[in-house]
């Protein structure tokens, strides 16, 4: 039986472990996944990560060197997902990418607009999970998704954001039951962060609720508290990876780190 990642992670820099643990984390182009992908490289393990920009991840592996391996792909793909899982066999999967939403309120979507971030971030959500299942991924591993803390309050210039999001949450607590089931021991859990315009998704996002609301963004984010940061996002997934007891399947995040939604 393969060993568990608890008490092995984060494994000594360069050991055979640090080689063979591997973390997937999907969009590590930029935004959270490429600051998850640094903290979990920090930690000491390889990071495989994926995205369709070449270019960026080019600049993530000059910058973390032969400890990440870039993989240039469209994450919602199912070939992705099967083919990565057999051939790097992670303990670690951060399922993160996700398409940014055209921020106009609901009757200016067409369908095509509003459902996007199911054709991308629920079915890359979706097929990486059933891969991680099937598989099976080894016993101790960690699936974590990024839903949204627009799962629980909406997002109404967002399309059909919130609810693609809100089921990310579910389908990650379907297959905690489905593990708990198969006896697999394969923690799965959904991380749901607060809107931040630390990244191109959520700046657009806070521009397009500042405009909205008639103010501009500075004046917008005042009364919000403090912003949760890429690198803050990246901290607080490797603290949950790392640590077995933090075992809920839900989780929001802010500046202030996780905060379990039970
Ligand atoms: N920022 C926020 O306020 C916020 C709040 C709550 C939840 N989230 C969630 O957090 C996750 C990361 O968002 P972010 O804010 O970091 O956004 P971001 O800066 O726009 O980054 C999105 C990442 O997803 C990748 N991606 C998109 N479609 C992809 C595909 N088909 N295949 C592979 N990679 C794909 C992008 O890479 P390529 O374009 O190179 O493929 C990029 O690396 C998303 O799931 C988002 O919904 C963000």
């Amino acid at each position: 039986m393969a060993a568990k990642v608890t008490g092995e992670f984060p494994p000594r820099p360069g050991s055979v472990r640090a080689r063979t643990i591997r973390p997937i984390v999907t969009g590590a182009s930029r935004g959270f996944g490429r600051a998850i992908a640094v903290a979990l490289h920090g930690a000491g393990a390889h990071v495989v990560g994926v995205a369709r920009d070449g270019a960026r991840l080019a600049g993530l592996r000059a910058q973390l060197g032969d400890g990440f391996t870039p993989v240039t792909a469209d994450a919602a793909d199912p070939v992705t997902a099967g083919h990565l899982i057999d051939t790097h066999e992670p303990r670690i999967l951060v399922l993160n990418a996700g398409a940014s939403p055209l921020p106009r309120p609901l009757h200016q979507h067409t369908w095509e607009t509003f459902s996007r971030s199911w054709g991308v971030d629920v079915q890359h959500a979706f097929h990486w999970t059933r891969e991680a299942l099937l598989r099976p991924l080894a016993p101790g591993s960690v699936v974590v998704a990024m839903s949204s803390g627009a799962a629980v309050q909406g997002s109404p210039l967002s399309g059909g954001y919130a609810g693609a999001k809100a089921t990310i949450r579910f389908l990650t607590s379907y297959a905690a039951d489905e593990s708990e089931r198969a006896g697999l021991g394969v923690r799965f859990t959904a991380v749901l962060p607060q809107l931040t315009p630390a990244t191109e998704l959520g700046a657009a996002a806070v521009a397009g609720y500042a405009a909205r609301a008639g103010m501009d963004v500075a004046s917008y984010l005042k009364d919000r508290g403090p912003a949760l940061t890429a690198e803050q996002a990246g901290t607080a997934i490797t603290g949950l990876v790392t640590d077995s007891a933090q075992d809920q399947r839900a989780y929001l995040l802010t500046a202030a780190g996780l905060r379990s939604l039970g």
